[in-house]
């Protein structure tokens, strides 16, 4: 009888050219070349966990939740701002995936960036919550509607991908603007007027470029674009 042998397809090996920078030891920036084995499951976040395991213990570059709940693993994969961890690798259609820190803030070390900055025009008292949307088909509205987390998690992609903000970095930035925007919806006339007033500012929506990338590249649909919209509306009104 013949015997069935089940052929296991070799994994296509994949070229990760990540920009490396190291204070004082790589310095200026280049890129280094690394190959990975790679299957239709692994995400580029993963693609990095191989290499920083089998390859180079040294590799920098931020992770937490692996499920595009903590921002933190945003970089720019093959010149668009991403998560990488949920980012499928061979979904990319290359064979060379190239990855560069965000652009606009401070580099800590290879993929690594100093969040700081994205959070100079976000008050730490503008609340979190925001009322969660109606559930579709439900018999009738929730008397005391429920809340939820906001949308945005702080990723950084959108700073990243703006051209008017590394134009110009007095601009608070399409993250800033859209959580000021967000904020007034939940607070009263007089702060409505002080948060719009922020946004009238010199530093404020009038510095967006309407170019769009903001709410191209959010991974969560906070479309800040749309939200500098209403508040370039509000402040001409
Ligand atoms: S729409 Fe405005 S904020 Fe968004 S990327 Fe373009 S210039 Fe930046
Ligand atoms: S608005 Fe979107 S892209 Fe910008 S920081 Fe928040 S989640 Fe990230
Ligand atoms: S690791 Fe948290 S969003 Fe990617």
């Amino acid at each position: 009888m013949k015997s069935e042998t089940t052929e296991k397809k070799p994994s296509p090996q994949i070229e990760f050219r990540i920009e490396r920078y190291k204070p004082g030891l790589i310095d200026p920036p280049r890129f280094q070349s690394f190959r990975v084995a790679v299957d239709d499951q692994m995400s580029v976040l993963d693609g990095l966990e191989q290499i920083r395991l089998r390859q180079d213990a040294g590799l920098m570059y931020r992770h937490s939740c692996h499920h595009s709940a903590c921002g933190t693993c945003a970089c720019r994969i093959n010149g668009i701002e991403r998560l990488a961890c949920t980012t499928l690798i061979l979904s990319l259609n290359t064979e060379t995936v190239v990855l560069e820190p965000l652009h606009g803030f401070p580099r800590l070390g290879d993929l690594a960036v100093e969040m700081t900055p994205f959070y100079r025009d976000i008050d730490p008292a503008w609340s979190l919550l925001t009322p969660a949307e109606s559930i579709e088909g439900a018999a009738e509205p929730a008397a005391d509607p429920p809340l939820r987390l906001e949308a945005c998690i702080e990723c950084g992609c959108c700073v990243s991908s703006c051209p008017a903000a590394h134009r110009n970095a007095e601009f608070m930035g399409p993250a800033a603007l859209a959580a000021l925007h967000r904020q007034m919806a939940k607070v009263d006339s007089p702060r409505q007027r002080d948060l719009l007033a922020a946004a009238a500012s010199p530093r404020g929506e009038r510095l967006c470029e309407r170019a769009l990338n903001c709410s191209r590249v959010c991974p969560t649909d906070v479309y800040p674009a749309r939200h500098i919209a209403d508040l370039r509306r509000l402040v001409k009104a």
